[in-house]
């Protein structure tokens, strides 16, 4: 039930027009309602989504890639669902961040969930930053200012499916928020 609030909250925040950017958009399950809202939606992946939709711009390449060669461009929401944690945490806290911050527009929303521990059992390769909704917060919250308005945030832990179809624990950081500055 968090997961489609974690969703619906995001889906709220699209405006027709709107431009998204979906990191980790993986097959595009999300990127999709992004579409069916009106929005223009940017996926970012190594696996993009196959589909094809004129207000869909794939981009498959490695994030880290992606905002060391996208300049100019700039966002009204960006979504990253289940995926920063396969990133660097240093590489986020340094680079990630203050990109979307310079992609962003004033008013933006940026959503992000992630894991604060590995699930159980846990995959065969941990994962390689986990996030406790603390820290998430403080970073993008107090020691930016960027973003003033939480919109919705929660660390919770649910039993599910993960994406081979397997039961598991997953221990999840929620965090959507809005950029005032
Ligand atoms: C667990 S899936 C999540 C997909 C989707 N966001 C969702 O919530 O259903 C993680 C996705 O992140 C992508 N991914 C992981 N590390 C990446 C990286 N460094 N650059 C680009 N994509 C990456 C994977 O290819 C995969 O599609």
């Amino acid at each position: 039930m968090e997961i489609q609030n974690f969703t619906n909250t995001f889906l709220d925040g699209i405006e027709p027009g709107n431009k998204v950017l979906d990191l980790g958009a993986g097959e595009g399950k999300f990127a999709q309602m992004f579409l069916d809202c009106g929005a223009t939606v940017t996926a970012v992946d190594m696996k993009p989504p196959a589909f094809q939709d004129p207000a869909l711009i794939v981009k498959k390449i490695k994030i880290e890639d992606f905002c060391a060669s996208e300049e100019g461009e700039q966002y009204d929401l960006v979504f990253a669902r289940n995926v920063i944690q396969f990133l660097d945490k240093s590489w986020v806290y340094e680079t990630l961040f203050s990109w979307i911050d310079k992609h962003l527009v004033k008013g933006g929303i940026i959503a992000i969930e992630t894991f604060y521990q590995d699930p159980e059992p846990a995959f065969a390769h941990p994962m390689r930053s986990l996030w406790t909704l603390p820290e998430l917060t403080s970073f993008l919250m107090n020691e930016t200012q960027l973003y003033a308005k939480e919109l919705y945030a929660k660390q919770f832990d649910h039993i599910g499916f993960d994406m081979s179809g397997q039961t598991r624990k997953f221990f999840v950081t929620s965090l959507i928020a809005q950029k005032i500055n």
